[in-house]
């Protein structure tokens, strides 16, 4: 898994990648970093998000996210931001929340070790099948942010069982 750095050598660099950063990659980073800190990992993965877009640069993220969230008992702390293709540099993985973020971030991509580093977030949902994608909720109604947070939990379990092993390494 940890092709991209040298096993044992520092944490493992995450960043969840959808449109506008304000609703499932925040959420997936939440999600993610509350897994982490239950697994006793905080030291081990570091988590951050980002957006394929530019409209929400600074943002907290969307209050239905932040509501989901809250409703869960998820911290959430986040100013929205875009990811530029010398980011990849910072990153171990790179996970894309859809097809059109997995694209967009392939363009991105300055070289071959950038674009090994792109991936499907639900592709570690074991239990996943069909498009691996994470809906857009942004023009839909709480039961779709319900959804998300759903979906991307079973993703977060999953990668999280995948980069354990590198983490007592
Ligand atoms: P996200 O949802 O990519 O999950 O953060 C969206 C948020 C904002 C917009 C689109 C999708 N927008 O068009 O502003």
């Amino acid at each position: 898994m940890r092709a991209a750095t040298p096993a044992g050598r520092g944490p493992i660099r995450l960043c969840f990648v959808c449109l506008g950063n304000i609703c499932r990659s925040p959420a997936a980073m939440a999600v993610m970093a509350a897994h982490v800190a239950e697994a006793g990992l905080t030291g081990c993965i570091e988590v951050d998000s980002a957006g394929t877009g530019s409209w929400h640069l600074g943002d907290v993220p969307d209050r239905r996210t932040r509501a989901e969230a809250a409703r869960r008992g998820i911290p959430l702390d986040h100013y929205g931001k875009q990811f530029a293709s010398g980011d990849f540099a910072r990153y171990d993985l790179v996970l894309a929340m859809d097809r059109a973020n997995q694209s967009d971030l392939r363009a991105l991509a300055p070289d071959s070790t950038a674009r090994a580093k792109i991936r499907l977030l639900r592709s570690f949902d074991p239990a996943a099948d069909g498009a691996l994608e994470i809906p857009d909720p942004y023009y839909g109604g709480p039961d779709d942010f319900a959804e998300v947070f759903d979906l991307v939990d079973a993703a977060c379990r999953g990668l999280l069982d995948a980069l354990r092993r590198d983490c007592r390494e």
